[in-house]
């Protein structure tokens, strides 16, 4: 079991946007081992079917088991809604994922009309539909599918003016129709909250879900007594099925850490493996 606490937790995304959750974790477990994966050689998720995301979770999972992770962190709305019950019958380790803050949303809304922003294939999911259900009777939940804002965020444009007339065109027909919160309901879009929230203006509550991830995991960790009990400083390792000097720029702009509590983060390829298995999926 001692090993097992040492263990580090395994964390992925199609990409950079689960690095926000990542760093949730970081902040809230500075003596948690960090193993990050980055699937960018299959971003976005959005846009594929629930088979193939399903796919992909399950070769990282795999490999995160492999080198011996003690948990596993899905930071990733569209890869939770799409197949997390499956991931988690198929391995016996806390699997964590991430949900779009409907919930938050409709108790801080004054107006109960809602937005939802998140990934075309997130929305279109049983998983979300469910959610938004549970829901429906409390607030107006409005849906908006914003394909636009992940590959512009992988080639790290915050604040440009092709991501500002993007934002602009999602949120202005929620703002419209009475939204006063937003939810923020894909792990690439806390990189853009901050100008998510002055477009809207003022009277708008963005709602983001990465704290509650970081503390639902350190809530299961301790349940499972899996909770680290290390005192030296934890490390990091970042992994990437895309292109690594991409994956390493956005990292020195990304990963920044609260203290001196870090080793320097490694950078690994897991390319062999991946473009492997995409030739089988494009098969
Ligand atoms: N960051 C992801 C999410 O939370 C996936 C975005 C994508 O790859 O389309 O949904």
């Amino acid at each position: 079991m001692s090993e097992m606490k040492t263990g580090a937790i395994g964390i992925f995304d199609s990409g950079i946007g689960g690095l926000s959750v990542a760093q949730a974790i970081r902040q809230l477990m500075p003596a948690e081992h960090l193993i990050y994966v980055a699937d960018t050689a299959y971003a976005p998720y959005g846009d594929k079917t629930d088979e193939v995301i399903y796919q992909r979770m399950n070769l990282i999972t795999h490999h995160l088991m492999q080198v011996g992770v003690k948990a596993v962190v899905v930071a990733c709305n569209t890869a939770t809604t799409a197949a997390i019950s499956r991931l988690r019958l198929t391995y016996p380790l806390p699997i964590i994922g991430v949900e779009p803050g409907v919930k938050p949303a409709v108790t801080a809304s004054k107006t109960r009309v809602i937005g939802v922003l998140a990934t075309p294939r997130t929305l279109a999911t049983p998983a979300f539909a469910s959610l938004a259900q549970r829901y429906a009777d409390s607030a107006t939940i409005l849906l908006q599918p914003c394909p636009a804002f992940v590959p512009l965020i992988e080639s790290l444009q915050f604040d440009t003016p092709q991501m500002r007339q993007a934002i602009h065109s999602a949120i202005q027909p929620l703002l419209t129709q009475g939204a006063d919160t937003l939810v923020l309901g894909c792990t690439h879009y806390n990189f853009i909250a901050d100008l998510v929230a002055d477009i809207a203006g003022p009277d708008v509550t963005v709602i983001r879900t990465e704290n509650a991830v970081a503390q639902q995991l350190r809530r299961r960790l301790a349940e499972c007594q899996l909770s680290s009990g290390e005192k030296a400083a934890a490390t990091e390792q970042f992994c990437s099925s895309g292109d690594l000097n991409l994956f390493s720029q956005q990292l020195r702009r990304l990963w920044q850490r609260e203290g001196p509590t870090s080793t320097n983060p490694g950078v690994f390829a897991l390319a062999g493996l991946c473009v492997a298995q995409k030739a089988q999926a494009d098969i």
